[in-house]
C-alpha cells in the first residue's frame, strides 16, 4: 500500500520542493498552518491520530534567526517542542520521521568541515532551539534522519539569492561579508536527496539507515563569493543591473553586526551521505544556474527590467 506522507512547511521553499520530489513515494498531505499549527500541539496531536501517516516529513521550522535572539521561548516552543511532539508520535506508531536541522549547530570554530560526529556548540537561540529539536527527534523517533542543511536557496521564497538580485536591481555597490564561509545548497537538491534517502530506507535494503546526516552541495564560498557569481551569472545572462561584479564589495562580519552570532566555517561534510547512500551531491553552482535559469523564464519576472532573450536555456 502506499504510504502516507505528512509535509509540513510546504509554502516554505524546502516544503514546497518536497511536494513534488515526495509525490512518486506515497500520498502526500500538506496541511496549511491553521490545520498543523507548531504552535498549537493539541491541533498537531489531533491531525496525526486522523490521518496516521507512515512518514513525517518536518519542514516547518521558526526560521527567523536574529529574531529568535529576542523570542527565545517561540524558536523552542516551534524547533523542539514541535517537533519532539512529533518525534514522540511517529515513534509510538511505528512511523519513519525526518526533521532538518541546520550548520548553525556548529559555532564555526572547525578549521575543515564539520562531519555528524562533532560536537555542536552554538552561540545563537536558533542554533540551539534546532539542536534540541533534533536531539528530541532521535530520542523518540527510532526510525528518524536528521539532515542538517545550510544556506538554502531557491527560484522561490525568501533567500540571499533573492536579495542580491534585488539589491543589485537597485544599488551600484553592494557590501557583503566575506568571512563566513559555507555551501550554498538548493532546496531541490535537498529535496530530491530526502526522496532518495526514504526510498532506500523503505526498500529494507540498507541496515541501519537512520541518525544524522550532513547534507550540502560540494564546493563552498563566503557570502561574498557567493553574491559575485550571482551577479557574474546575471550579467552573462544580459540582465540589466545598477551593480556590476567588480562593485561586490568584501566586509567583515564586524562590519555587519546582527543579533546572532553567526559561525564563521559553516562547511559541511557529506562523506557519511555519499557512504551509506551512495550519493555524492553536484557544484553549488549548478543549483544557482538552474535557480536562475527558472527566474529568467519565469512569468513573475515580466514587470522588472530584465531584459529578454536571456542565454540561459532550460
Ligand atoms: N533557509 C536556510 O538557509 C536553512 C538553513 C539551515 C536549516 N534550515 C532548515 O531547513 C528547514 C526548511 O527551511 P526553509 O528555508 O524552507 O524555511 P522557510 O522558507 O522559512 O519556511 C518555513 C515554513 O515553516 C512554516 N511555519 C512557520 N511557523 C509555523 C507554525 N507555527 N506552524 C506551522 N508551520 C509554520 C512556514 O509557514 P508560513 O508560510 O505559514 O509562515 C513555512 O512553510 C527548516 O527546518 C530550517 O530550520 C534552513
Amino acid at each position: 500500500m502506499r504510504p502516507t506522507i505528512l509535509v509540513t512547511g510546504s509554502s516554505g521553499q524546502l516544503g514546497f520542493e518536497l511536494l513534488r520530489a515526495l509525490a512518486p513515494l506515497g500520498k502526500v498531505h500538506a496541511p496549511v498552518r491553521a490545520e498543523f499549527d507548531l504552535a498549537r500541539p493539541e491541533r498537531m496531536q489531533a491531525w496525526l491520530d486522523r490521518v496516521r501517516p507512515d512518514i513525517i516529513v518536518n519542514a516547518a521550522a521558526y526560521t527567523a534567526v536574529d529574531q529568535a535572539e529576542s523570542k527565545q521561548a517561540l524558536a523552542f516552543a516551534l524547533n523542539a517542542a514541535a517537533p519532539e511532539l512529533m518525534a514522540r508520535w511517529a515513534g509510538a506508531h511505528g512511523a519513519l520521521m525526518v526533521q532538518y536541522s541546520t550548520d548553525y549547530v556548529f559555532d564555526g570554530s572547525k578549521s575543515g568541515r564539520y562531519v555528524e560526529t562533532d560536537v555542536p556548540g552554538t552561540r545563537m537561540i536558533y542554533g540551539a532551539s534546532k539542536l534540541a529539536g533534533e536531539q528530541a527527534v532521535l530520542a523518540h523517533a527510532p526510525r528518524s534522519l536528521v539532515l542538517r542543511v545550510g544556506w538554502l536557496f531557491s527560484a522561490f521564497g525568501n533567500n540571499f539569492l533573492h536579495t542580491i538580485l534585488r539589491l543589485a536591481l537597485e544599488r551600484t555597490s553592494l557590501s557583503i561579508v566575506a568571512d563566513q564561509i559555507g555551501t550554498p545548497t538548493s532546496t531541490q537538491l535537498v529535496a530530491d536527496v530526502t526522496a532518495h534517502m526514504l526510498s532506500a530506507s523503505l526498500s529494507g535494503k540498507l541496515s541501519e539507515p537512520w541518525g544524522i546526516y550532513h547534507v550540502s552541495a560540494s564546493g563552498e564560498a563566503s557570502w561574498h563569493e557567493y553574491a559575485r557569481h550571482i551577479v557574474h551569472e546575471l550579467t552573462l545572462d544580459g540582465v540589466k543591473l545598477a551593480c556590476a561584479e567588480a562593485d561586490v564589495l568584501a566586509i567583515g562580519s564586524s562590519d555587519w553586526p546582527t543579533p546572532a552570532s553567526r559561525p564563521a566555517n559553516s562547511r559541511l561534510d557529506c562523506s557519511k551521505l555519499a557512504q551509506n547512500f551512495d550519493l555524492n551531491l553536484p557544484h553549488w553552482h549548478e543549483g544557482v544556474s538552474y535557480a536562475l535559469a527558472q527566474l529568467l523564464r519565469s512569468g513573475a519576472l515580466r514587470n522588472t527590467r530584465w531584459t529578454q532573450g536571456a542565454r540561459r536555456k532550460l
